[in-house]
């Protein structure tokens, strides 16, 4: 039933500030906004976080990495599963390994899991499919709470995955005594507006309409951003890739000149993700090296990024978000140029060529 929606996937994404008030309601007391997260979920005893996952689901352990760094000051590993499962990876008995999955199928990343039972202290399954292989195997099991997702592009998911992940740091954090009660309030108070500012990030229908006319017509799209913004880059691209057909390459915002800039004319597009934060001045430096080689650029920022920008061809100005947040604002833009570029071009949104919602052989 896609409630009205033309597809599975333009349901998936609308429900999304929907799902995350949900689930941060499951996660937290509301009488002291404490954390509520499933039993076992404890970072005492764990001296290294290791996460692996696929797609989508990497991307979300790409941005946790920063979260669980800058949050708990615990050192994070990442990989992908059928990279990780296959390159004799070092483990240490105080390791936690992390798994992230929307189905708790994937081939991967379920053989990633079996390779790790034993060699490390825990394990936890962040999973949509709470009966599913991975969610059984697992030590601690943090369900994401997305309810079912359909459409083949992965949207709920992902960001109810960052939520997840989200808190799953603020733990790690508190347990390990780098986070007091105060801070919690605050990193709570910034996560209680996300609902709020996605709903505002679904609202700018026509921009996204208005920019994907013209991706449409491209052969190449290059994405970029820095920090938790270049696994944005990343999912947008893939997004991309997958329902419109359309080649997209993604870059942390300081590679550029070490080779993609060779790219740049005056036919490729360049989507920017740069809200207004620290790293603000050198994503905008390196979108300067853009426009003076005439390539396409738009940018995604807040009112206060779009100011400072100066004239820029396109900008779609999202609402200004706490930077720890702002993951799950962006990645509505991320999903929503796919989904407009796809229709612009006619492709089949919800079941694209080629591809399975899951993935269970290698
Ligand atoms: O079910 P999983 O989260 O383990 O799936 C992982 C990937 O196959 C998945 O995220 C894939 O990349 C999506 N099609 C992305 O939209």
């Amino acid at each position: 039933d896609k409630s009205g929606h033309r597809h599975f996937m333009a349901k998936e994404m609308a429900e999304q500030p929907s799902i995350i008030q949900k689930a941060l309601a499951a996660y937290t007391n509301e009488a002291d906004g404490i954390l509520n997260l499933p039993e076992g979920v404890q970072f005492n005893d764990i001296r290294r976080v290791v996460m692996v996952a696929c797609g989508t689901a990497f991307y979300a352990c790409q941005v946790a990495k920063y979260w669980f760094e800058q949050i708990a000051r615990i050192p994070v590993e990442i990989d992908i599963a059928s990279e990780f499962r296959y390159r004799d990876p070092v483990l240490e008995r105080d390791d936690l390994l992390i798994v992230v999955s929307q189905s708790g199928e994937t081939a991967d990343t379920l053989a990633a899991l079996r390779h790790v039972a034993g060699h490390v202290r825990r394990t936890l399954a962040v999973v949509n499919v709470p009966t599913s292989s991975i969610a059984r195997e697992a030590d601690v099991v943090m369900p994401i709470l997305a309810g079912p997702e359909i459409g083949v592009a992965s949207t709920k998911a992902f960001t109810a995955q960052l939520l997840s992940l989200l808190l799953l740091a603020a733990k790690a954090g508190l347990d390990r005594g780098k986070m007091n009660a105060d801070d919690l309030t605050t990193l709570m108070s910034e996560i209680q507006a996300a609902p709020g500012l996605m709903s505002q990030a679904l609202d700018r229908a026509q921009e996204y309409a208005r920019i994907a006319e013209e991706l449409a017509e491209s052969d190449d799209v290059l994405f970029l951003g820095r920090g938790a913004m270049f696994p944005m880059a990343l999912e947008a691209a893939l997004k991309l890739k997958e329902i419109s057909y359309i080649h997209a390459e993604a870059y942390a915002a300081g590679e550029l000149k070490h080779g993609p800039i060779a790219l740049i004319d005056k036919t490729l597009p360049v989507v920017i993700f740069a809200p207004r934060d620290v790293l603000f001045e050198k994503t905008i430096s390196n979108m300067q090296e853009v426009m003076a080689r005439h390539g396409q650029v738009i940018l995604l920022t807040d009112a206060d990024g779009a100011k400072l920008a100066g004239e820029v061809q396109n900008v779609i100005v999202m609402p200004k978000a706490p930077t720890i947040v702002a993951p799950l604002i962006y990645a509505i833009p991320a999903q929503m140029l796919a989904y407009n570029t796809a229709l612009a071009r006619g492709t089949d949104v919800d079941q694209p060529r080629n591809l399975a919602k899951s993935v269970t052989v290698e």
